[in-house]
């Protein structure tokens, strides 16, 4: 296998831009009527939890610039303007088709509300600033360096060189050089690696670019280092081996989970201060006899039981991250 960077770009820029393919938490808790509201305690839509956790926290207030990137079916966006009516939001994002929607879901705020069809990575430090930047559920889209063999990546910051009986291309020996810098630039220890390699270094890129426009940061996403509530621990399966960025394969196009500890110390060592943990302790997932029973037994009596199953079974691997100066 070779190394490569994998990148959504083509299947974003494409019509068939969809969140029909995958499951965002926050279209499945978009309302207090959605089928998945039966996982939760309360029956809170995802903006209100969000909104509450961002206000709480004074990373949002009326007046605010807000940039949204990646904003999908604008759901998120749609809340927060309702409920801080003297905010505005910049939607930026890479799908034509996102961006439509966008537009029609955020037209009845008027220009409070622009959406920009554009890359994140071009954007950012062109415009700006922002007095909050979020990214709800994208950074495992963002260029990833993957399928790096770990004994090569070892060997290469050893200095003995790529040692490959297939002799190494170009791109591999660039691809090479990015991972090391990566992983020295964070103080990771790549001996406790698995056998293959992917690296967020999009996600860190935006990280740097994002707090080089603004002061407050949130961002939410698919992690490959989550833990579970305690309350949790004994009624869910855990099939890690280990808790580096994982490849998920989707329609058309892969992502790569996000390593929130790699991301943290990046944060730590630009001397950001930073407040995260799991969506299902924000969520507050219901821990009663029925959804024990969902999650031991695995067998699906009722369509019910099916979504709560699958919702709790995806939701568990979600962090959020606030960052800030
Ligand atoms: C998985 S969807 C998440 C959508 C929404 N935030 C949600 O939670 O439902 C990823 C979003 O990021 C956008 N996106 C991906 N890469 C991007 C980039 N480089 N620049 C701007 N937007 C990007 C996609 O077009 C899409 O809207």
């Amino acid at each position: 296998m070779t190394i490569s960077e994998n990148d959504t770009r083509a299947y974003h820029l494409g019509d068939r831009a969809s969140l029909g393919w995958e499951q965002t938490i926050s279209e499945s808790l978009r309302d207090t009527a959605s089928p998945y509201m039966e996982a939760l305690k309360e029956r809170r839509a995802y903006g209100e939890v969000i909104g509450d956790l961002l206000e709480g926290r004074g990373m949002i207030r009326d007046g605010f610039r807000i940039l949204e990137v990646g904003g999908g079916y604008g759901n998120l966006a749609h809340y927060l303007l309702g409920r801080f009516g003297r905010i505005t939001a910049t939607m930026v994002d890479i799908s034509p088709v996102f961006c439509g929607r966008q537009r029609l879901t955020l037209a009845a705020f008027g220009d409070r509300a622009t959406v920009i069809e554009a890359d994140i990575f071009d954007y950012l430090g062109r415009h700006g600033p922002f007095d909050l930047i979020i990214s709800n559920e994208n950074m495992a889209d963002f260029p990833s360096l993957v399928d790096i063999p770990k004994r090569r990546l070892i060997e290469y910051m050893e200095g003995k060189g790529p040692i490959d009986p297939n002799g190494s291309d170009d791109s591999d020996l660039r691809y090479l050089e990015q991972a090391r810098d990566f992983i020295r630039s964070l103080d990771i220890d790549p001996q406790d690696a698995p056998d293959t390699v992917h690296l967020n270094t999009g996600a860190a890129r935006f990280i740097e670019l994002a707090m080089g426009t603004t002061d407050r940061l949130f961002v939410v996403e698919h992690s490959s280092d989550w833990s579970l509530p305690r309350s949790m621990a004994d009624f869910l399966r855990d099939p890690r081996t280990d808790r580096w960025p994982k490849k998920i394969i989707l329609f058309s196009h892969h992502e790569v989970t996000i390593c929130f500890e790699h991301l943290k110390r990046l944060v730590d060592k630009g001397g950001l201060l930073r407040e995260g943990g799991g969506l299902m302790d924000l969520f507050q997932i219901r821990d009663d006899t029925e959804i024990r029973y969902i999650l031991l037994s695995g067998s699906i009596q009722t369509e019910k039981h099916e979504i709560i199953g699958e919702f709790i079974d995806h939701i568990k691997e979600y962090q959020w991250l606030l960052i800030h100066r």
